[in-house]
């Protein structure tokens, strides 16, 4: 718990370790509440640092309890060395290579910071990143410090009969005269300590083999809960097709002889990519047709890939500080991205990532937590595992892939492998590997990684008939944001379309250089101007088609240019971009209605428009699904900033959902009946993207027609053959006020009150109710037996999606919503400061609210900032927030 003001770490800081570790020999004897620990450290002085090798040893640690310290065999005196809270520091230590050994104890049943070494359901084990592994020994917590890792756990064999770390088992057997057994794990690959995993309980294993493109054959083992076998099968195939296509795209190969995974249900975030034994939150490994839906699929195959992908991007090459996480982060969530986009949908895929950095990442950006994809500071590294590092910084790679193509790009990656392999590096490094493969100046671009804020293009069009010339003239201003007053004009890749009257596709001669090779046009000034010649007839631009580029876009074109780009652009992406930005425009004076008490009109041509697309046989369902998905409250208010009033947002939402499901009724009645499956299930992306069909025009019917929409619904969930149906059911009756609802939550309980992932969702579905009453609720659930502060998704389920997914009911005018965040921000920071920080970002947006709000949730914010014990997480995150 913090004693003093918490000190900013900065990047202009940064200085090469003193010392550096070769080998660790970790020996770890587990038990609940005292786990002995003993590290046997190969220390040297650092030749790269400036300190001189006579510098001072400073380790890194925190809740763990010294109980001996030896240098080179000799045990060392209370005086030669200095413990507090944070560290051990040994003032004078050998000029040349020396070895340290340290005994420390730790409590892993009293962590309730899921950070270090705890337990889960009885399951020890790890979390080091960012800065877990000090909390397991002394040691130097940096991510350039690379070592040799090897691992001894001890246990008792009826307490723990799987023992597992990073690496290959080398030694396991019984410990004679005790009822302990032993295993020991050797990693032969150099890595930082936030990359060191252990795990020990009792689970079931779940077995594959993938044999790689150099024909060695690697062992693959899914541990679960005895019992969960059944559910590991997707989360296999997931890893042997990510396996394979990191093979297929980059070349990539698996570097050991096993690959493992550990679901466990208590982590603080998705998964964790640790050498060679990765750990996962149950909820992306478990899955089973009857427990998961396709949405579940859908996230487990691609958080596999992710994790594994790491490997590469993460682990062989790691981050040389935590300021550069976004070198891996974001460069590994573009590699995802594009798995799934080639092993599923690509427009789908876009279409939800767009969707996600619009509503996450653009949020942030425009408001107190605004900071660039490379921070220049911190208080809690933690802090800053945000939508802006990984998406926008997923974004940042995409960017550069269109600019310099995808041929230089794969060369460029070749290079950064080639080069970097084993070592910690910077985001300078990777982006001079792009530049000498491309042959291209990327120093204007390099401004992504430093400069925070979404840019907005402003463009302009003229037409010349008689000289059939047409031009595009596009702005770039990207808004203060906290601590950048000015902003330098950015290098931005800008890909666009004409489209004819008729609706088919323009040439795309630029005046002066004649066709263009790639229709993406580079901004780099203010101000730029393009001329097209050979253009016949006046056209509409499709503008940063595929979301070329993140940024916010304002034109003049008007609501019959959206309906037709709607129906007819070339680039998918596009037509449901223009299907949102119509449905923007519609909802924002809606909800100016709504606010003002003036009736709600219904949106016939929307209606018609869309109805077209829904009647298109060469669309997609999964991409009508997406159509059909209104842009979100979130993203809304966010349009609107200023003076938002939630209530009205949703109203205004509401009404259009209602008035579309009449208008559509034919259509979606049509397609609910089509699109029924039959047969077994099969969770591929066209099933899925069919069901999804299906259950987004449920969703339609259902808020069309109050009593016939919910017994449609109803009859949907009672009949359900699969969980995505039975979901999709329930979420349809949670945004009416039926009894039907509540007739179905308590049915779904009962079935499922035995399995904590299902018990999730019921929370979740509970806590996204959007009427006044779900506050009294949730204050309910939060003491029902289900519900458990110190489990992080149990937390999530509720508290997250009360404050996320329900902005009408968190943003109740009576300000109970705010107070009950706050106060559950409070009872949770002194038990899991990093779940109770990513809370406490729920208040974010609380500038842009009208007056009444805005000050109801100014008091809570200030309340939880006047506790005297705030964990370094939420100190930081809610003074920016106050500013
Ligand atoms: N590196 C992990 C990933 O992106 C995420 C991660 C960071 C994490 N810190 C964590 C996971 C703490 C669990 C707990 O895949
Ligand atoms: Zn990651």
């Amino acid at each position: 718990m913090r004693t003093e003001t918490p000190q900013p770490v900065r990047l202009s800081d940064y200085r090469p370790p003193t010392h550096t570790i070769d080998e660790v020999a970790l020996t770890v004897r587990l038990a609940p509440q005292k786990t002995l620990v003993s590290a046997r450290l190969k220390v040297r002085p650092n030749p790269k640092s400036d300190a001189g090798p006579d510098a001072p040893l400073v380790l890194d640690g925190e809740a763990i309890e010294l109980r001996g310290i030896m240098l080179d065999g000799v045990p060392l005196a209370q005086g030669d060395y200095a413990v507090t809270d944070e560290s051990l520091t040994i003032a004078r230590v050998p000029a040349g290579p020396f070895e340290l050994e340290i005994e420390t104890a730790c409590n892993p049943e009293a962590n309730t910071a899921l950070s270090g070494l705890y337990r889960s359901n009885g399951t020890y084990c790890t979390q080091c990143e960012a800065q877990g592994f000090r909390r397991i020994t002394y040691y130097p917590d940096r991510p350039d410090v690379l070592a040799r890792f090897t691992t001894r756990i001890e246990a008792r064999r009826s307490d723990a009969p799987v023992l597992l770390a990073n690496g290959n088992l080398v030694d396991s057997g019984e410990i004679e005269g005790t009822e302990k057994h032993y295993a020991v794990w050797e990693d032969p690959f150099p890595k930082p300590a936030y990359l060191f995993a252990l795990v020990a309980g009792n689970l079931a294993v779940f077995e594959d083999s993938f044999t790689t493109m150099s024909g060695r054959e690697v062992a693959l083992k899914i541990y679960v809960e005895p019992g969960k076998e059944d559910r590991c099968a997707w989360a296999m195939a997931s890893l042997k097709s990510a396996m394979r296509w990191d093979e297929e795209t980059f070349g990539r190969e698996y570097d050991l002889d096993i690959f493992m995974i550990v679901a466990v249900p208590d982590f603080n975030m998705g998964a964790m990519e640790n050498k060679g034994l990765n750990v996962f939150n149950d909820k992306y490994i478990l899955a089973r047709p009857d427990t998961a839906t396709d949405q579940d699929y859908a996230n487990i195959e691609r958080i596999i890939a992710h994790e594994y992908f790491h490997n590469w991007t993460g682990n062989r090459i790691t981050c040389r500080d935590w300021f550069q996480l976004c070198l891996k982060e974001g460069l590994t969530v573009f590699r995802d991205q594009e798995f799934s986009s080639d092993v599923r949908s690509r427009p789908v895929r876009r279409i939800s990532d767009v969707r996600l950095l619009r509503s996450q990442q653009f949020s942030e950006d425009a408001g107190p937590l605004a900071h660039p994809v490379r921070p220049s500071s911190y208080i809690e590294i933690n802090n800053f595992y945000t939508a802006t590092v990984y998406e926008k910084g997923a974004e940042v790679v995409r960017m550069l892939h269109t600019l310099i193509g995808g041929q230089a790009f794969r060369a460029g990656m070749d290079l950064y492998f080639a080069r970097h392999d084993g070592e910690a590096v910077t985001m300078e490094d990777f982006v001079a590997c792009m530049a000498e493969a491309s042959g291209r100046d990327l120093s204007q671009f390099f401004a992504w990684y430093e400069q925070a804020g979404t840019p907005r293009l402003i463009v302009t069009d003229s037409y010349d008939e008689t000289a059939g010339t047409y031009s595009l003239t596009v702005a770039q201003e990207t808004p203060p944001t906290p601590d950048q007053p000015d902003k330098k004009p950015l290098d931005i890749p800008f890909a666009v379309g004409l489209v004819g009257p008729d609706g088919q596709e323009m040439p795309l001669v630029l005046d002066g250089e004649g066709a263009m090779e790639r229709p993406v046009l580079e901004l780099t000034q203010r101000e730029q101007t393009f001329r097209f010649r050979d253009v016949a007839a006046r056209p509409v631009p499709s503008l940063n088609r595929g979301f070329s580029a993140p940024v916010r876009l304002e034109t003049d074109l008007g609501d019959g240019d959206w309906l037709f780009l709607m129906s007819h652009d070339s680039d998918p992406f596009n037509r449901w971009e223009a299907a949102q930005i119509y449905a923007k425009r519609l909802l924002i004076r809606l909800a100016g209605d709504a606010s003002s008490g003036a009736p709600l009109a219904d949106a016939p041509d929307f209606a018609e428009a869309l109805g077209r697309s829904l009647r298109d046989q060469s669309l997609e369902p999964a991409f009508k699904a997406e159509l059909l998905g209104l842009p979100s409250e979130t993203d809304l208010a966010g349009e609107i900033a200023r003076n938002v009033d939630p209530q009205a947002i949703h109203d205004a939402r509401r009404h259009l959902q209602a008035s579309l499901g009449r208008a559509l009724s034919g259509e979606l009645q049509d397609i609910y009946e089509r699109f029924a499956t039959s047969g077994p299930y099969s969770p591929d992306a066209d099933s899925a993207g069919r069901r999804g069909l299906r259950n987004a025009a449920l969703g339609l019917i259902a808020m069309a027609d109050g009593e016939r929409g919910a017994a449609q619904a109803f009859e949907h969930f009672r009949t359900a053959e699969n969980m995505t149906d039975t979901i999709a059911a329930l979420s349809a009756l949670t945004r009416t006020n039926r009894p039907e609802r509540d007739r179905a939550l308590d049915a779904f309980y009962a079935a499922h009150s035995g399995d904590h992932l299902l018990v999730d969702k019921w929370l979740m579905l509970n806590a996204a109710i959007p009427f006044p009453e779900t506050l009294e609720r949730v204050r309910t659930l939060m003491e029902h037996e289900a519900f458990s502060i110190t489990r992080p998704n149990n937390v999530r389920a509720l508290i997250g999606a009360f404050a996320g997914l329900n902005p009408a009911t968190f943003n109740d005018p009576s300000g109970d919503g705010y107070r009950l965040l706050a106060d559950v921000v409070l009872e949770l920071d002194p038990l899991n400061p990093q779940v109770a920080a990513r809370l406490s970002g729920s208040f974010k947006t609380w500038r842009m609210l009208e007056p009444g709000r805005r000050a109801l949730a100014k008091a809570e914010i200030e309340r939880i900032r006047a506790c005297k014990t705030l964990s370094r997480d939420v100190y930081e995150i809610v003074t920016r927030i106050l500013g």
